[in-house]
């Protein structure tokens, strides 16, 4: 990372600090539950951290467009937790043993105790949301939160199949940037901006949100579990087709999609090495073009700023796709 850029990150991180600490606040009380069970794993979940993006980018809309006040507080702890509520019951889907570097709930609580627990996140999201009194509001969390579990099961349908490009953007849209177009949005509607506002925003949100998990994916096939705090390789080893590997599907050779789809069938890197399939994708050079679509969204996203007031927190946004770009985690 260049100076320039660590300058920003802490610029960006001192804009937010006190909105972040009251936020994890908030968080706290929004923990609690009169069944035990449901008090731990909600401890256990805000305990574990993360890098509260969405949050951030609800915080940082709000502001651009004027807003400061309790609620975006409020609305950038239920944003945390659906997102958190999404984890939960997609480590129980993925069947994965390990998120922020830890255990994943799942393994220490067991997929029924955090099936509930999950539900139970959800909709303390929304009776935290419904204190603003505002339908707009709930409106866009029931459709977003609708589009998620459509994301997770469409994905389910499709395991096991080289899904087209398009497939693979409607999908990642549904699962993870409609999370950001809508923090987004959320922050839009606190401040009372125009439609045209709300729209600018929420296109950044999705753009942005499409970088992160074409970016996720490929850290999936790149990155180590100690540096991502969560399972490698996993993705293909689950039936997932992301961009990198459906690039190769499409570009290379007779042998290559052959290896692909047996990985794919088989669920494992047993007949096909996880070597063989990282060596096809170098081939074809997959992982360098998944990461320039990427690029491609983090521009977009910049241009959806363009008509939006000058401040520290426009600037702040438009460094946000850089480092979704950039990060290692
Ligand atoms: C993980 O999101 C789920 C995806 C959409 C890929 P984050 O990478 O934002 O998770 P935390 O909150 O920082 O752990
Ligand atoms: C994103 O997909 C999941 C959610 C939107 C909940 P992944 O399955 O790739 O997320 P990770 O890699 O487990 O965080
Ligand atoms: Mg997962
Ligand atoms: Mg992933």
């Amino acid at each position: 990372m260049s100076t320039l850029a660590i300058a920003t990150a802490r610029e960006v991180f001192d804009l937010l600090r006190d909105d972040l600490v009251a936020i994890e606040q908030e968080l706290g009380r929004d923990a609690a539950s009169s069944v035990s069970t449901i008090t731990e794993i909600a401890e256990y979940l805000r305990e574990g951290g993360g890098k509260r993006i969405r949050p951030s980018l609800l915080l940082l809309a709000s502001h651009m467009l004027g807003f400061s006040g309790p609620n975006a507080i409020r609305l950038g702890a239920v944003v945390e937790m659906v997102h958190t509520a999404t984890l939960v019951h997609d480590d129980i889907i993925d069947g994965a043993d390990t998120r922020r570097g830890r255990p994943s709930a799942n393994t220490t609580w067991g997929n029924e105790k955090c099936v509930l627990a999950g539900d139970w996140l959800y909709m303390q999201a929304f009776k935290v949301a419904l204190e603003e009194k505002n339908l707009k509001v709930l409106d866009l969390l029931i459709g977003l939160t609708q589009q998620m579990v459509e994301g997770e099961l469409l994905q389910i349908q499709k395991l096991g199949k080289a899904v087209s490009e398009a497939e693979y953007y409607d999908l990642i849209f549904r699962k993870t940037a409609c999370l950001f177009s809508t923090s987004m949005r959320l922050g839009a509607v606190l401040a009372g901006a125009t439609d045209q506002q709300e729209a600018s925003v929420g296109v950044y949100g999705r753009a942005v949100g499409l970088a992160f998990q074409i970016v996720d994916d490929v850290l999936d096939l790149t990155a180590t579990e100690e540096v991502l705090g969560k399972p490698v390789a996993s993705d293909l080893r689950e039936g997932k087709a992301t961009l990198a590997v459906i690039h190769s599907f499409d570009h290379g050779t007779a042998a290559e999609r052959q290896a692909i789809q047996r990985v794919l069938d088989d669920r494992s890197f047993e007949n096909v090495s996880r070597q063989q399939i990282k060596d096809i994708l170098i081939r074809n050079g997959s992982v360098t073009y998944a990461m320039s679509v990427a690029d491609r969204y983090a521009e977009q996203s910049r241009q959806a700023l363009k008509s939006m007031p000058d401040s520290d927190f426009k600037r702040a946004l438009l460094w946000v796709p850089d480092f979704v770009v950039a990060r290692e985690k």
